[in-house]
């Protein structure tokens, strides 16, 4: 039985730092987004005309904080707030602040089964302003959202169940994940919501211990990823993978370290597909070409 996606993108994406000015530095001078100070102490990255795509809350740690799914309306965030407790999730209104700090009408805070924290939200109630990127980038966000997540999920299956059963989001593809042919699979599962891209969220079953095995986001030009990809080198971030083209969503990307030691993707041409169509693959390899990961644990 396929359910109808109650998520409809990934907002945005909240990540702890406890160094500020690193983060302005990736922000501006390799990403390409603007970084804003917030009066409540916080960065905003910009990438689109909205307030925030990332926001940078200062804390002791540097990780991932938190996913922020958005629902598609207000009657989905009900019935995913309802199913979330119908599967024993504990589901927390989210405080005044958070929810002015997000720009949303409605938030509600739950952690998965795997320990990774979410906010689910709807409506945007944010400003909407020209973005003009100081590198010239732009950015493939709108009705697709940030781009994607993809999180440690250990437990699995009900990891599995939460994203596909309580939240409805459709798996866009399987694939079980070999280091060598006698190494145990380590599954990763790609799942869409009724934005269309490929992939919104993604489980690893993984252990990591920043919260998030990497982030994606994409933009509108080949050329942008590979000026991207000269940015990391030229200011000495750390490459995580080299350049290449991924099998399941066919994304031409490099992937780099973050300051929150998390690893982002920065990648073009990410496939869109038919949510109420879209049959599941299941992929044989990561990519079709490149994509060295060995390049990270050097
Ligand atoms: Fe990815």
């Amino acid at each position: 039985m396929s359910s109808v996606s109650k998520i409809q993108a990934l907002a945005y994406v909240v990540v702890e730092s406890s160094n500020l000015q690193a983060w302005r530095h990736y922000a501006e001078q390799v990403l390409g987004m603007a970084a804003i100070d917030a009066p409540d102490g916080s960065l905003l990255l910009r990438m689109d005309e909205r307030d925030f795509r990332i926001a940078i809350v200062p804390g002791a740690q540097d990780r991932y904080r938190a996913s922020g799914l958005l629902a598609v309306d207000q009657p989905a965030f009900d019935a995913a707030v309802a199913e979330l407790k119908a599967a024993g999730i504990a589901v927390e209104a989210g405080s005044i602040e958070t929810i002015l700090a997000r720009r949303v009408k409605d938030l509600a805070n739950f952690i998965d089964p795997a320990g990774n924290r979410h906010e689910l939200v709807w409506g945007y109630t944010g400003g909407s302003a020209a973005f003009a990127s100081k590198l010239g980038v732009t950015f493939k966000t709108g009705d697709y959202g940030v781009g994607h997540t993809v999180l440690p999920a250990i437990p699995f299956e009900p990891e599995l169940a939460l994203f596909k059963d309580a939240l409805g989001m459709g798996l866009s593809d399987v694939f079980n994940f070999q280091m060598a042919p006698d190494a145990p699979v380590i599954r990763i599962y790609f799942l869409h919501a009724a934005s269309g891209r490929h992939h919104s969220v993604a489980l690893a079953e993984m252990p990591n211990p920043a919260g998030c095995v990497h982030m994606m986001v994409e933009v509108e030009k080949l050329t942008d990823v590979g000026r991207a990809y000269e940015r990391m080198r030229a200011h000495g971030v750390k490459e995580m993978a080299t350049m290449g083209e991924h099998e399941n969503d066919r994304m031409t990307s490099f992937y780099m370290m973050t300051p929150g030691n998390f690893a982002i993707e920065y990648g073009y041409g990410g496939l869109i597909i038919e949510p109420e169509s879209w049959q599941t693959t299941h992929t044989k390899q990561v990519s079709i070409w490149g994509h060295d990961f060995s390049v990270g644990f050097r």
